[in-house]
């Protein structure tokens, strides 16, 4: 299971909007899909479309971490139902892409001091969870104790960035903070992945920025990067997903989250069989 979380020091990046298209990529390939919106805010929980019953939200799943049971407190993406009616054979697998819903509770956790027992809450809850090939965490735009939470129960992490000046020095902020962190609590956790966000290749600033985080952080900047799309916020509105939104703009961002989810569905591969090489 890929656990990967979505972050950045900044706000407003596109953390939500990348999750989304993730998961939106997911549903498509097929990988059974957990998102956790660990977001205050809850924008992921809105945007997946769901309807929430008597189920908890992560944040009060969090109080209890060792009693409560994830999987029966996820709901269901809006966006399966749509998945099926659209498939080829609607009778055939059903497409998972459950939801543990944000809740503005999660908000007493996202403190600088988080303790070492507090950051373990999520790693607790999900490692009784099975059956998804990827789980996504929509973290909050600050290093505090929800993002610490996020990557402590993490293998993987994405930092979102914008080709600007501040949003630069913001990634290498968030890096090296990411850095110290794997040293004291996460030493198997890889180097974080950075996805370039509302990319306008006809801007000189745009290009000018994309060169210098290439040249800041290498590999470690995720190819393809995210266009700039001018009907983003109706798709999001609308609780839709970016796959089965009609035009030809949607099916090119469609395919940008296909080639993302690729990549991190095949490093994960490559980093679970190198883990478990026989030592010596
Ligand atoms: N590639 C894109 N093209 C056009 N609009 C975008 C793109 N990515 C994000 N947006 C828009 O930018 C706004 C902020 O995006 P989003 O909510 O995903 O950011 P965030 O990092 O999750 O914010 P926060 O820090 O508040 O959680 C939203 O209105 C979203 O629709
Ligand atoms: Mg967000």
């Amino acid at each position: 299971m890929q656990v990967v979380s979505i972050s950045s020091l900044k706000g407003g990046v596109g953390k939500t909007s990348v999750t989304l298209g993730l998961a939106s990529a997911a549903l498509a390939a097929g990988i059974p899909t957990l998102v956790v919106d660990l977001d205050p805010h809850a924008d992921a929980t809105t945007g997946l479309g769901v309807s929430a019953g008597s189920q908890l939200g992560i944040g009060e799943m969090l109080r209890n971490p060792r009693r409560v049971q994830l999987a029966d407190q996820v709901v269901p993406s809006g966006w399966v139902e749509n998945a099926r009616r659209l498939a080829k054979n609607p009778a055939g697998r059903k497409p998972v892409l459950d939801v543990a819903m944000g809740s503005a509770y999660s908000g007493i956790y996202d403190r600088p001091d988080l303790g070492k027992r507090d950051l373990r809450r999520l790693t607790n809850l999900l490692s009784r969870v099975t059956g998804y090939g990827l789980v996504l965490i929509d973290c909050p735009p600050s290093l505090n104790g929800l993002t610490r939470m996020a990557w402590t129960a993490s293998n993987r992490v994405l930092l979102v960035a914008e080709p600007g000046l501040f949003s630069v020095a913001g990634t290498e902020r968030t890096m090296r903070a990411l850095d110290l962190f794997r040293e004291e609590f996460a030493p198997n956790l890889a180097p974080a992945g950075i996805i370039a966000n509302r990319v306008r290749p006809s801007s000189n600033e745009h290009v000018f920025r994309l060169a210098e985080m290439k040249q800041m952080f290498g590999d470690l900047l995720l190819s393809p990067t995210i266009a700039e799309q001018a009907n983003w916020q109706q798709i999001q509105g609308a609780a839709h997903s970016v796959h089965h939104w009609p035009g030809e703009s949607a099916k090119q961002a469609a395919g940008t989250f296909d080639a993302l989810v690729k990549n991190l569905m095949d490093t994960g591969s490559v980093r679970n069989r190198v883990m478990r090489r026989p030592v010596g």
